[in-house]
């Protein structure tokens, strides 16, 4: 067994939908959001503080806050909900929000929580398939839901390249680390955790494939020297392949990287995503991104397809013996649903399987 306990970031509400033409309601982005936080998850991201001239589909990220302070999810296990800021802007946006509504974060926790426990995977128990609990008459065998200290949380970004920070946030890598310095403090007065991101780690839609691993690892050592909580090395373009992959984990490791500091971030474009989660778990990485239904690409990364499906790196993972909190038969019903909703197929192949036996 590879590891006992995986933690899913749901990106499906950012990620998977800021890259869609077509305007995806604000009621259809709360209704994602909640159905989402129903599946088990622990981590969902919700929008970004980014101006909507930049990426007009997250133009509505400060009614989703709002909707989510003032009527938040009362699930069993608390939720953070995460929102990216390209800028300090973008958390002074946030913080406004949570003055207006005299809101506040629980304290920081020094870890992540300790997740909750978790449907039984279907293969380690030797039982038959999950069955979904959406229906009411075996609800009543769940504890009942109590009010919980759902958090806010954000993420920050830098990206491995030069052309890709320009493009992505029109600056410099330098500059975008220099920007993160007041995000980091204010966000740690307001008792919010931080994320950091390094995009295009494993390929870069201006300069190809060969992103050099030292530069990821060293963004990451200073994303995490500077006080993020955690750094998400992302696959921007899913050029990452199984020895390019292994390669950036040793590269990470080598410079002094604790893999209980990393999250692994893979789209799943050339098809490889799964097979890189493998080496990402086995390097010993056990936070991993993903978006339901497999929606996603980047504004700025042309021909970028989504994230690796929740449904499939969730049936994966449980195939290992690993929980995930995270019902399938729950969050392959948002899949159908979501993907539905955006028009477009729904990619989360283990999903679609699981709902039609
Ligand atoms: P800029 O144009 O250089 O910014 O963009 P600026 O400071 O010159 O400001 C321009 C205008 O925007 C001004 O308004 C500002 O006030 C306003 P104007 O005077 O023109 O009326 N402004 C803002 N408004 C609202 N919220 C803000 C904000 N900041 C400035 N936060 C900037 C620089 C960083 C803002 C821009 O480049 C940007 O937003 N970039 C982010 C683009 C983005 O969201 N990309 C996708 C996310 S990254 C990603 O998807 C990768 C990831 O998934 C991992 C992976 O797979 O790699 C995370
Ligand atoms: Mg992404």
């Amino acid at each position: 067994q590879l590891a006992d306990h995986v933690r899913i970031v749901e990106v499906g509400a950012r990620d998977g939908l800021q890259n869609e033409k077509k305007s995806i309601s604000l009621e259809n982005k709360l209704e994602l959001i909640r159905r989402l936080s129903s599946t088990g998850l622990t981590h969902i991201e919700a929008g970004s503080f980014v101006p909507a001239k930049w990426v007009p589909q997250m133009a509505s990220t400060s009614e989703i806050l709002t909707d989510l302070i003032q009527k938040p999810p009362a699930e069993t296990q608390p939720i953070a909900y995460n929102y990216l800021v390209p800028n300090i802007r973008g958390l002074e946006n946030l913080v406004k929000i949570f003055q207006q509504h005299k809101h506040t974060n629980p304290p920081l926790q020094s870890d992540y929580p300790t997740p909750p426990p978790s449907p039984m995977p279907e293969e380690a128990a030797g039982q038959g398939p999950i069955t979904s609990t959406s229906n009411p008459n075996e609800m009543s065998s769940t504890p009942s839901p109590s009010t919980t200290s759902n958090t806010t949380e954000i993420s920050l970004f830098a990206a491995a390249t030069e052309s890709f920070s320009q493009r992505n946030t029109n600056c410099s890598i330098a500059e975008s680390l220099s920007r993160s310095i007041p995000i980091i403090d204010l966000a740690r007065r307001h008792s919010i955790r931080v994320r950091g991101y390094v995009s295009v780690a494993l390929g870069c839609p201006y300069e190809g494939p060969d992103v050099d691993p030292h530069k990821v690892a060293e963004l990451t050592c200073q994303l995490l020297e500077m006080g993020c909580d955690e750094v998400s090395v992302a696959d921007t373009t899913g050029m990452g392949t199984m020895p390019r992959t292994r390669k950036l984990m040793q590269t990470l490791k080598d410079a002094g990287v604790l893999m209980e500091d990393v999250a692994l971030h893979f789209h799943d474009t050339y098809g490889q995503a799964l097979v890189n989660t493998v080496v990402g778990l086995e390097a010993g990485v056990r936070v991993f991104d993903s978006s339901v239904g497999g929606l996603g690409g980047c504004p700025y990364s042309k021909g970028a397809t989504g994230n690796v499906s929740s449904e499939d790196i969730i049936h994966l993972l449980h195939s290992l013996g690993c929980e995930t909190g995270v019902d399938l038969v729950k969050i392959a019903e948002v899949g159908e649903w979501i993907t539905g909703v955006v028009g477009k197929a729904n990619e989360g192949r283990a999903g679609k399987a699981t709902l039609s036996r």
